[in-house]
């Protein structure tokens, strides 16, 4: 039987997830599929989460160094985040021969063609399913199974945190920063929520999905980017009785050749099937010209979830015979690949001073704009009133510049809000 020893980087939450399925399943794997993986070492800083997972303290490496140069480790399985030191540790691994299997979405999505480059030069593999959607098999759905299919369009919910809190802020009527607070309390969101709340996490991911999904790589900068701390109660409240669902998408498009890339708050119609997706759960929603729309679904986060994909990695690494190269990453895209002023239908929500004439006065800027209006709502009869309106599809410029114009006019108090909407 094929032996596979394992290093395992940071024995953290995913680390110990990662070893709890490795040491349960040992057994079952041999028989099922033919390897017997063996945690041959780890590295970390605290001795007594080796003792508390329920291993051997003689496994505890000294430095990655140690672990490059030890004959029984084949795959060296990185669970400890951030750029450094897991990109010179991983490097170092490759450049040693032992294949890497990691979840750190920033550091891969950043550094994919360098452990490439390290990769070619000994032959040794990068598996990288756990980085994106957790416990989803999205990464294999891409590269094995979607061969039939040019990708024409992604949207996905790929982070937990923010589903988490657009849920709630949906389920109890909350404003952003009491569910956000109670969030971190309960640890759903980290104590610096940033990475997650603005957006970065998602767009980390979407590089990843994208670069797969159009044969070459996506650069996290070129994604359109825009969180949700903007979103409030008011807006979810209206958004409901207009028929939507307020949800942070990572979208990807293929059109005339170029790619649209972007992660920001959409309105989306509550039939969507991502409507349906809440609190921490992930899903990816794939068009593929030849199977259509499929929908992967599961917990994006989670020791035992992304210890799954850990574990599903490590075992289809073992098995194969030549690792599968990346060398289209070495090719990236530019600004001139990417549709910065990308379509959308918006949402507007105004507070304006009830006079005469200060409809009529939006809708003419609309109409320089080429703006059509398909719903419109105004709710109160005070001297205040809110104005809401969706407008059908237009470019992103034409609406910011619509935006810029309207917030000058007379009698508007202030555009308090604009949401895309994504039919
Ligand atoms: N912070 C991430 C999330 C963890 O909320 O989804 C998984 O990458």
């Amino acid at each position: 039987m094929k032996k596979v020893g394992v290093a395992i980087l940071g024995l953290g939450v995913v680390g110990g997830g990662t070893c709890k399925i490795l040491m349960n399943r040992r057994e079952t794997i041999k028989e099922e599929y033919g390897v017997d993986v063996e945690i041959a070492a780890v590295l970390d800083l605290r001795p007594e989460r080796v003792t508390a997972l329920g291993l051997d303290l003689s496994i505890l490496a000294k430095s990655i160094d140690e672990i490059c140069e030890n004959p029984n480790v084949d795959i060296v399985v990185e669970c400890m985040g951030g750029l450094e030191p897991a990109k010179t540790f991983l490097t170092k691994a490759l450049e040693a021969g032992k294949s890497i299997v990691t979840s750190n979405k920033e550091m891969f999505a950043k550094s994919w063609p360098d452990l490439e480059r390290a990769a070619q030069k000994t032959g040794a593999g990068l598996y990288y399913e756990a980085t994106t959607g957790g416990g989803m098999p999205i990464i294999r759905t891409m590269t094995t199974a979607m061969q039939a299919n040019n990708i024409l369009e992604i949207k996905a919910i790929i982070n937990g945190t923010t589903n988490y809190i657009l849920t709630r802020m949906t389920n109890e009527n909350a404003d952003y920063q009491a569910v956000l607070k109670d969030a971190q309390a309960l640890g759903y969101a980290e104590a610096n929520p940033v990475a997650d709340v603005e957006g970065y996490d998602s767009s980390y991911k979407l590089s990843i999905l994208s670069s797969l999904a159009f044969n070459k790589r996506l650069p996290v900068d070129l994604i359109f980017r825009e969180g949700i701390t903007k979103i409030t109660a008011e807006d979810i409240k209206i958004g409901k009785e207009l028929g939507y669902i307020v949800k942070l998408l990572a979208i990807a498009k293929q059109k005339d050749g170029k790619i649209e890339a972007r992660v920001h708050p959409v309105f989306l119609p509550q039939d969507h099937p991502l409507s349906s997706v809440s609190n921490s759960f992930n899903a990816v929603f794939v068009v593929g010209d030849a199977v259509g729309d499929i929908m992967i679904y599961g917990r994006g986060a989670g020791d035992l979830p992304t210890g799954s994909a850990i574990v599903s990695d490590i075992v289809y690494c073992a098995r194969q015979v030549e690792h599968a190269r990346y060398s289209e990453m070495f090719n990236e895209m530019t600004k001139d690949d990417i549709i910065s002023d990308f379509e959308s239908a918006y949402y507007v929500r105004m507070t304006v001073h009830d006079a005469p004439g200060v409809l009529a006065d939006v809708t003419t800027v609309l109409k320089k704009y080429n703006i059509s209006i398909s719903q419109i709502k105004q709710d109160k009869k005070d001297d205040i009133i809110p104005i809401i309106f969706v407008t059908r599809k237009t470019t992103e410029n034409a609406m910011n510049k619509a935006i810029d114009e309207i917030k000058a006019l007379k009698n508007i108090i202030n555009v308090e809000n604009v949401i895309r909407v994504e039919e």
